[in-house]
């Protein structure tokens, strides 16, 4: 079977009340449209179809991706009119339909509505609803097979007592598509050219409409507004956070967790509440990630422990290292196994050694730190001059006293000390003491300036 896959998107979503268009609106980090577009890739078809309308320039530009091919619908004419665009674009056998506001579809599910699709059978994915208003509904007759889908504007007042749903997701035999779409009529309630019209016209060939339902509720839900959008968000946070408990992760809180992104998770890894991971994150074994961290695009490797309160965005933590509370480690930050950073200290492209240790009130930007060294409070590298930066190079089992400035660029050799205080711009050679201070004087009988009386 060769898959073309249409996907609809140029709907408004007023009631969003956004500039945004509504499948660019978020969850997870990532936009509606591109969770659909996630997940129709896995599929591999041979054609990702994109219909695109509101907002058509803004979603091409956000999306843009050589597998896709982006359909201008210009006029929302209804979403039978919607397909027949991307119709002329289809060549493999089967059409799937998808919708850009419906995320959080599974591929397994699409998966076996697939395998209900030949030349003869279409697969037509339907939902048991509560309170069906404002779906199709899914019309059968005494046999129980499927003969027709009547928008519920449409419906009788007993078709709309029938409680399956049309959830708008569809895959059909390509070479009848458009036939079908040419001989649809906008002779209805909404005046609307309606894809549910193609059911109908199916039955009335011969064909068979097989329904498949999915495992979940939540995967055919769309959103129309910002409260079904936070709603997407909840269950797709709670969907995630039990993929991560069952591969061995404790959380102390599920409803207290969120992933924008892409985790990947080893065993006995503890999570504290208030914990975001955006981006790729990757987790090893026996990780301890403490309450509100925010960690993006960053790898913990086994034993590493991020503590309270950490931000941490492109860094690498080796092997039982540790960060925080209050650490920030910005893109380059690299610590090797059992490297230290302690509170309120800043690092950017900085490489700290194995066993390394920057305890407190410091910032490195652009430094190499070598094993062992120790790195007293309150000390900065001073890597730019407000044109260009420069490295800070620290061998081994070096020693830099408190409240230290390297003035980069600065190499102090292993096993050098510095004095507490000091402005380093000078190489510090090996087992050297570098002080660079002002002497201190003690002055006798000093006179404290006193209060200038007022007149
Ligand atoms: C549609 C189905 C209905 C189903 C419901 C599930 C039809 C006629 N009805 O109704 O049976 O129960 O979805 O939510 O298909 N779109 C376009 N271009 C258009 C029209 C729509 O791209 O010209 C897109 C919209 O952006 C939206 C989707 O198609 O994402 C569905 O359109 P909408 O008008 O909301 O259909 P419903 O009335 O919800
Ligand atoms: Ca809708």
């Amino acid at each position: 079977m060769s898959l073309d896959i249409v996907i609809l998107a140029a709907g408004q979503g007023t009631r969003m009340r956004s500039a945004l268009p509504k499948v660019l609106h978020p969850v997870a980090g990532n936009s509606m449209l591109g969770h659909v577009i996630h997940s129709a890739r896995q599929l591999q078809p041979q054609g990702i179809h994109v219909v695109i309308g509101h907002g058509a320039e803004l979603v091409r530009e956000r999306l843009a991706a050589d597998d896709l091919n982006f359909v201008l619908q210009d006029k929302q004419l209804g979403t039978g009119h919607a397909v027949a665009q991307a119709i002329p674009a289809v060549t493999a056998d089967t059409v799937l339909v998808l919708y850009g506001d419906v995320p959080l579809i599974e591929v397994e599910t699409l998966q076996r509505l697939l395998a209900k699709v030949s030349d003869q059978q279409l697969g037509l994915l339907t939902v048991d609803l509560d309170d069906p208003t404002g779906y199709g509904r899914i019309v059968r007759d005494g046999q129980g097979q499927v003969t027709a889908i009547v928008e519920h504007k449409d419906a009788s007042d007993a078709q709309k007592a029938i409680k399956e749903g049309n959830t708008g997701i569809l895959a059909m035999p390509a070479a009848r598509l458009s036939d079908w779409m040419g001989r649809l009529s906008n002779n209805n309630a909404q005046g609307e050219y309606y894809l549910t019209d193609v059911i109908a016209m199916a039955v009335a060939d011969g064909l068979v409409v097989a329904t498949e339902q999915p495992h979940d509720a939540m995967e055919v839900q769309g959103a129309n507004d910002r409260r079904q959008l936070s709603e997407l968000e909840r269950h797709y946070q709670l969907r995630e956070g039990r993929r991560l408990m069952a591969l061995g992760v404790t959380l102390r809180d599920p409803a207290r967790f969120d992933v924008r992104g892409e985790v990947t998770v080893g065993r006995d890894v503890l999570i504290d509440v208030n914990v975001i991971l955006e981006g790729k994150v990757v987790i090893e074994d026996d990780v301890q990630i403490g309450p509100n961290c925010v960690i993006k695009n960053s790898t913990l490797r086994k034993g590493a422990v991020v503590k309270a309160n950490s931000h941490l965005e492109g860094a690498v933590l080796g092997e039982g290292s540790d960060a925080g509370p209050f650490a920030r480690l910005r893109p380059g930050s690299v610590l090797e196994a059992k490297a230290h950073v302690g509170n309120f200290v800043e690092l950017k492209n900085a490489h700290l050694g194995e066993g390394a240790k920057v305890g407190h009130l410091t910032y490195l930007g652009d430094a190499e730190v070598g094993a062992r060294t120790n790195i007293g409070a309150g000390t900065i590298t001073c890597n730019y001059d407000g044109a260009n930066k420069f490295k800070t190079v620290l061998g081994e089992d070096v020693f830099i006293g408190s409240n230290n400035s390297l003035v980069a660029p600065v190499e102090i050799k292993d096993g050098a000390t510095t004095a507490a205080g000091s402005t380093i711009n000078q190489t510090i050679e090996e087992k050297q003491l570098g002080v660079a201070r002002a002497r201190q004087r003690n002055i006798d009988g000093w006179k404290r300036p006193e209060k200038i009386k007022k007149s």
